[in-house]
């Protein structure tokens, strides 16, 4: 089995990040990189704020923490990914930019390197497609945020291999995930259950039946769960709930996974969520973060 030492992570946003950072803290090499260096750098300041949040809560001693941060590098070349025994590329949910991208880590990191998508809801065997070697392609779904979430969804292309399976699976269990595992169909499985009832929620909205703060608590209070849909959706990215939906919509056939109007409408407007200050719920103001805004 490939044994993984050094980690190429590509996107360095919401997820990328917190992958990066994740691999730094269990002993890895690793590359983080990003095509904007001004997300790169709010990148280093992140994680390095999360491992000294981490050291002064004893979670992590001050060495283990030290040396997570000296293992990581942060890079706008893809040149630096060649000696990488894998790369996780965790950039924005398009088939067309995402397939580019594999093609160029085709060209550049080693022949024995596995290349792994956090995809969402892309499928696995499209993106192999862009390269010569699909044995060595495979879904790496990391949940939001990763170093918290428990879980790790691997999804195998039509042609990965048992052995880049599981060297990937070795990889989610060093980091103490839970594995799950899914064909390669659009969604998967989180998402093809999450993704549906997070549009239902914007349904909700839109046809008026009750307002975004009555949906959540409903959610929350009512099924158990930790945060209501809208909530989730703001957490998420609204652009990114929207991909999904048009990956749902697109690979599975079905009407029922049309984007709900108003959630495309949030995305037109540059209402992305948290990571823009807006989405469902207003984020600008400091005071509203821990509770979200009734003010939209
Ligand atoms: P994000 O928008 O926070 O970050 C994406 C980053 O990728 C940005 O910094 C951008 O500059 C960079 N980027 C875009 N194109 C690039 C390229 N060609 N080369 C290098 N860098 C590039 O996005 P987020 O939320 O981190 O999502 C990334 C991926 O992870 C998507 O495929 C998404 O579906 C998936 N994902 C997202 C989750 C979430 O809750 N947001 C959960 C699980 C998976």
């Amino acid at each position: 089995m490939v044994e993984i030492k050094a980690v190429g992570v590509v996107g360095s946003g919401q997820m990328g990040s917190g992958i990066a950072q994740l691999a730094a803290v269990h002993g890895l090499k690793v590359w983080l990189l990003d095509s904007d260096p001004e997300a790169l750098s709010r990148a280093k300041t992140f994680i390095a704020g999360n491992v000294r949040r981490m050291i002064s809560k004893g979670h992590i001693s001050q060495a283990n923490g030290d040396n997570a941060l000296s293992l990581l590098s942060y890079t706008t070349n893809l040149e630096d990914f060649q000696d990488a025994d894998i790369v996780i590329e965790a950039i924005v949910e398009s088939e067309d930019v995402k397939k580019n991208l594999f093609r160029q880590l085709d060209r550049i990191v080693k022949p024995s390197g596995i290349l792994a998508s956090n995809t969402s809801s892309i499928s696995i065997t499209r993106i192999a497609s862009a390269t010569s070697r699909p044995p060595q392609v495979i879904g790496m779904h990391f949940m939001n945020p990763p170093p918290i979430m428990k879980l790790v969804e691997i999804v195998r292309g039509a042609d990965t291999s048992d052995e880049t399976f599981l060297a990937t699976k070795a990889l989610a269990e060093r980091f103490k995930k839970t594995v799950i595992c899914s064909q390669d169909f659009a969604g998967f499985i989180v998402n093809r259950i999450l993704m549906p009832m997070i549009n239902e929620a914007f349904h909700t909205l839109y046809t008026g039946v009750a307002t975004k703060e009555d949906i959540d608590a409903g959610m929350k209070l009512g099924t158990n769960h930790p945060m209501g849909p809208l909530e989730l959706a703001d957490f998420i990215g609204l652009d990114v709930c929207l991909s999904i939906m048009k990956v749902l919509h697109a690979g599975l056939g079905d009407t029922k996974y049309l984007p709900c109007p108003l959630l495309v409408q949030y995305v037109d407007a540059g209402r992305l969520g948290r990571k823009r200050g807006v989405g469902v719920y207003d984020y600008r103001d400091a005071a509203n973060r821990a509770q979200p805004s009734a003010r939209l």
